[in-house]
């Protein structure tokens, strides 16, 4: 039986070129352009995981984009790893700001990575790391070295809010059954810091409308006699959170879940240089929360983000206008045991609350998801904390992101199995940012990684 590590080194040539071949097309599910595109990456999807040894592979529709499901069965005795990732992507707008055009993948050297990176929209968010799954089980089948039974599940909507996953899961519970939920869709410390994610925060994702006068209006006319919109939705804005940084919504902390002093202290052992982080940002210093430290305001705490503003006049020069309208779209981290339906309740009540007279508010929910958090005292962390340390040569650290996955939460409730976490991008990849790069030894390293996660699930699971 061949290891792995040598297996992907007398491959790699032909890894790298396979996904940057599924790179190029560009899947992207909130742009209804692309749909062709979308479903051209699902069929691709499929190919790859027949070649790779599945026995059955499938394409699913759904009320929405496909989800493609693929297994191989070899002993019902035997425990089965579900992978889960996502093979759409961002939009790669503002598309000016890339290097090379964001689905004509090229390979450059940077300071983080040496060995080189592949640059492309979905490079590490998510197709490179779905794809290090997809080679993994080529290399277990191959060298007769799978160790037990493996199904995935790769979705098309991840990006716009996984809405036709949880009906797919509700409907296919028996298909999906499984005893671990694998999943690389986040991120390592760093190269030499491996880390598994323990938890991810929750969304409420909201878009509110200010309606002042009937149309826009002459602003020398009319200015200062009638509400202006824009002013008015800044105004609203700017009271959501306090001098502290804390969010003024009633009721928005009442479940928010208060770590202990010692879990605190444990979080802050984690390694965090934050003279390179401002310097990587270029900023002069950090922003946040009073009270709490920059890893924690970005992974324990809730928080509210506006994502975008409009209205008005925003073309070439100055036209004197009192606009009709104001719009946002406003964005809230949620972290456990807030309860993603309640808090888009909750602000709906508030800036409706809030609003003065002279004008009119709207307020829509989009999409949302509960947060997750999970524990390092189970089997399947160990077997991810044993992987790592065979990989790596140190044990992982177990680390809480701030970024979302909602259907994680969704998978724990439906199949009341755990989920691991384990990432392989870096913080500076810039996912869902212009040029958005993977690392080629962030994905031949874990290509290598999860087949030791298989075996040693496999061990600890007999015992
Ligand atoms: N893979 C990311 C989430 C992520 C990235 C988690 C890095 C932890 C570390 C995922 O594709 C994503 O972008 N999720 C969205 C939420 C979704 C509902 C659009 C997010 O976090 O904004
Ligand atoms: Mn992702
Ligand atoms: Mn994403």
């Amino acid at each position: 039986m061949k290891d792995v590590k040598s297996y992907v080194e007398e491959n790699k040539d032909r890894f790298i070129q396979e996904l940057i071949d599924l790179l190029k097309i560009p899947s992207i599910s909130a742009d209804p352009a692309y749909k062709k595109d979308v479903l051209n990456t699902a069929d691709a999807v499929k190919k790859s995981l027949e070649e790779a040894g599945c026995d059955k592979v499938e394409i699913c529709e759904t009320p929405g984009y496909p989800i493609v499901y693929g297994e191989k069965i070899i002993d019902k005795n035997l425990p089965t790893v579900l992978v889960y990732g996502h093979y759409d992507v961002q939009p790669p707008d503002p598309i000016n700001l890339w290097e090379s055009p964001p689905f004509e993948p090229v390979i450059k050297k940077t300071k983080i990575h040496p060995e080189g990176a592949i640059f492309a929209r979905g490079a590490c968010d998510d197709k490179g790391q779905m794809y290090m799954h997809v080679k993994a089980l080529e290399y277990m089948t191959k060298n007769d070295a799978l160790p037990c039974n493996v199904k995935f599940m790769i979705e098309g909507e991840e990006e716009v809010g996984s809405e036709s996953l949880g009906w797919f899961i509700s409907k296919n519970k028996e298909k999906l059954s499984n005893d671990v939920i694998l999943i690389s869709d986040t991120g390592m410390i760093a190269k030499d810091v491996p880390s598994i994610t323990t938890g991810l925060r929750g969304l409420s994702y909201m878009e509110v409308e200010v309606t002042g006068p009937n149309r826009d209006l002459h602003s020398g006319l009319y200015g200062g006699a009638v509400a202006n919109p824009i002013n008015v939705l800044a105004k609203m804005i700017a009271s959501l959170q306090d001098e502290n940084n804390h969010i003024t919504i009633s009721g928005f902390y009442d479940k928010v879940e208060e770590l202990s002093k010692e879990e605190r202290d444990k979080m802050a052992e984690a390694p965090f240089d934050l003279e390179e982080y401002k310097e990587k940002l270029d900023i002069d210093d950090v922003y946040g929360e009073k009270g709490y430290s920059t890893l924690e305001r970005a992974s324990i705490r809730p928080t509210l983000d506006v994502n975008g503003i409009w209205g008005g006049y925003t073309g070439e020069g100055a036209k004197t206008v009192l606009p009709g309208k104001a719009f946002a779209k406003i964005s809230m981290r949620l972290v456990p045991d807030q309860d993603w339906k309640e808090i888009s309740e909750l602000f709906k009540k508030h800036f409706e609350s809030i609003a003065p007279k002279g004008v009119r508010v709207k307020v829509n929910a989009h999409h949302g998801g509960q947060a997750y958090v999970t524990p390092i005292d189970t089997m399947e962390y160990q077997a991810a904390n044993d992987a790592y340390k065979e990989a790596f040569g140190k044990d992982p650290i177990p680390q809480r992101s701030g970024g979302s996955i909602p259907i994680v939460a969704l998978f724990e409730k439906e199949l009341q199995s755990k989920t691991i976490l384990m990432g392989f991008g870096l913080d500076t990849d810039a996912i869902h940012s212009p040029n958005e790069h993977f690392g080629v030894w962030n994905y031949l390293k874990g290509i290598q990684t999860i087949p030791l996660f298989f075996q040693h699930f496999t061990k600890l699971s007999k015992k």
